[in-house]
């Protein structure tokens, strides 16, 4: 069975390590529970060490939220390469989030970002999504050039370690998420670039995750119609009580 991945981005939040310590205990123990979705937490930087506990489980991962370009060590200021990350126990490293990209994180830097992660052994999860939509739907070759940019780095051979999470920028921070049906056709059309670059055996297998406005209530619809592999959750991953709920919710969906 394809398991569900389920991303928590912490972004910039909880602002203590107490908090933070919490958060991921009970994060990590619900997830041992579940049989079809694997938990992926993102924590800022400094908490993730102290959030990752013996025993890693084949249910329940630690990520990062970016990592450097260059791939291990050097004179980088301020950088903190995807090796150093794997050290400590991380497996996934979100890359080009919308969030980086207003900051100037150019489509050139998530692909070198993106091939460092691999590089390292990690998985990239690699946002993209257009920031609004129009009529004539101009914003689908905006988004086909996104994808195809910021993947132009990337080696065929890591084809299968890349993840990708679509992120309408309109739906992140929102009231509400994208329509499900709308979800469902904007993820093929990922999957058709995705195979495009890659060839059609790597389009059939390749990981989309929706991200934008997911909490428990609507996560279990977004997985059966909207048909995504995964999820790429924001303020309800900081949100205890409403990931674990919404991790128990997509655990069931079949
Ligand atoms: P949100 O954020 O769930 O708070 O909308 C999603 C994201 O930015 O990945």
């Amino acid at each position: 069975m394809n398991k569900k991945l389920i991303v928590g981005n912490w972004k910039m939040n909880p602002v203590t390590l107490d908090e933070a310590k919490k958060i991921a205990r009970k994060i990590k123990r619900a997830s041992a529970g579940l049989v079809s979705v694997e938990t992926v937490i993102c924590p800022p930087f400094p908490f993730i060490y102290p959030c990752t506990s013996k025993g890693e489980s084949a249910l329940f991962h630690i990520g990062a939220q970016s990592a450097s370009v260059e791939i291990d060590r050097g004179p980088f200021t301020g950088e903190v390469s995807a090796t150093m990350l794997k050290e400590i126990g991380v497996s996934y490293v979100i890359v080009g989030h919308s969030e980086q990209r207003a900051r100037g994180e150019s489509d050139s830097i998530v692909s070198k970002k993106a091939k460092a992660v691999l590089e390292a052994g990690l998985s990239p999860i690699i946002c993209v999504g257009e920031t609004s939509r129009d009529e004539a739907g101009t914003y689908l070759e905006t988004l086909k050039n996104q994808i195809k940019q910021s993947l132009a780095d990337i080696p065929p051979k890591f084809a299968s370690n890349i993840i990708l999470a679509y992120e309408p920028v309109w739906a992140i921070g929102a009231q509400e998420a994208m329509k499900n049906e709308d979800i469902y056709e904007s993820s093929l059309f990922v999957k058709k670039i995705f195979s495009d670059i890659f060839g059609p055996e790597a389009g059939v297998k390749a990981k989309v995750l929706y991200g934008g406005s997911v909490n428990y209530r609507n996560a279990p619809d977004i997985i059966a119609i909207g048909k995504v592999d995964g999820l790429l959750v924001g303020r309800e991953s900081v949100n205890a009580p409403g990931f674990v709920e919404l991790l128990k919710a997509v655990d069931l969906v079949k």
